[in-house]
């Protein structure tokens, strides 16, 4: 289906995603405040986190579905949403470091060691730093545009790194239904990846063949 928004209406799009990206937190201040939760440092700590991995997945999402629909404005959307997914994983970081060890740098850290789910995810997010770091014109610019999208294919190993923390960490309670359907998304996401840049590979040598 062709849809071609202007560079109005691609902005007024945007400005509608990053209102509605806000509401989870806002949900959760809300829900905080009021006193209506019962175990806010859990409830919290679990919907930053799943937070951080849905917008990790939406962004994975961004090329196969913009090559699919030939919605190449979708791309404009795509670093906001990277930022979203840093944004969530910042506020589930700091809900651990606040709660779990009222910012106590050295104690957070052995914890980070003893506890392999948590090392897995303390990994994922140290990676997406340098991502939101890098994620202006400035930077693009400053960096060049295939340094660029080296340093963004980090994203292919931190997807599936959030992953095996959220699998590790319901492996104690044998329960792995969240962490499978979300593991074949990403799946889904990097095979889908995978194939074109194999079928680009094959078409460029059959290209050099044929000169
Ligand atoms: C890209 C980075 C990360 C992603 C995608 C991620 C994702 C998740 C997800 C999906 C959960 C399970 C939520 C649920 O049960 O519904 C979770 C739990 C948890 N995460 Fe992360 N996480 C990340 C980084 C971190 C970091 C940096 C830390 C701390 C250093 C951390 C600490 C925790 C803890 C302690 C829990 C368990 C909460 C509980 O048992 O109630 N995560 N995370």
């Amino acid at each position: 289906m062709a849809f071609n928004p202007t560079a109005k209406q691609v902005t007024a799009l945007k400005a509608v995603a990053f209102v509605l990206s806000l509401l989870p937190f806002f949900k959760l201040v809300w829900l905080t405040a009021s006193g209506q939760l019962v175990e806010p440092l859990q409830y919290i700590t679990r919907a930053t986190g799943d937070w951080t991995l849905y917008f990790l997945c939406i962004t994975l999402a961004v090329t196969p579905l913009r090559r699919l629909s030939k919605w190449n404005w979708l791309l404009k959307l795509r670093r906001m949403v990277g930022l979203y997914a840093f944004f969530y994983g910042l506020l589930h970081f700091t809900t651990f470091l606040w709660f779990d060890h009222f910012f106590d740098v050295q104690e957070m850290l052995k914890d980070v060691l003893k506890r392999p789910f948590i090392t897995v995810g303390f990994i994922a997010f140290v990676l997406l730093i340098p991502l939101a770091v890098t994620s202006t014109n400035g930077m693009v610019r400053r960096l060049g545009g295939k340094r660029w999208q080296w340093l963004h294919r980090l994203v292919y190993v931190i997807a599936p790194l959030g992953i095996l923390h959220y699998w590790w960490m319901k492996a104690a309670k044998h329960d792995f239904s969240q962490p499978i359907l979300f593991g074949l998304i990403v799946l889904a996401l990097l095979a889908v990846r995978v194939y074109w840049a194999r079928s680009k590979a094959a078409a460029n040598t059959r290209a050099v063949g044929s000169v």
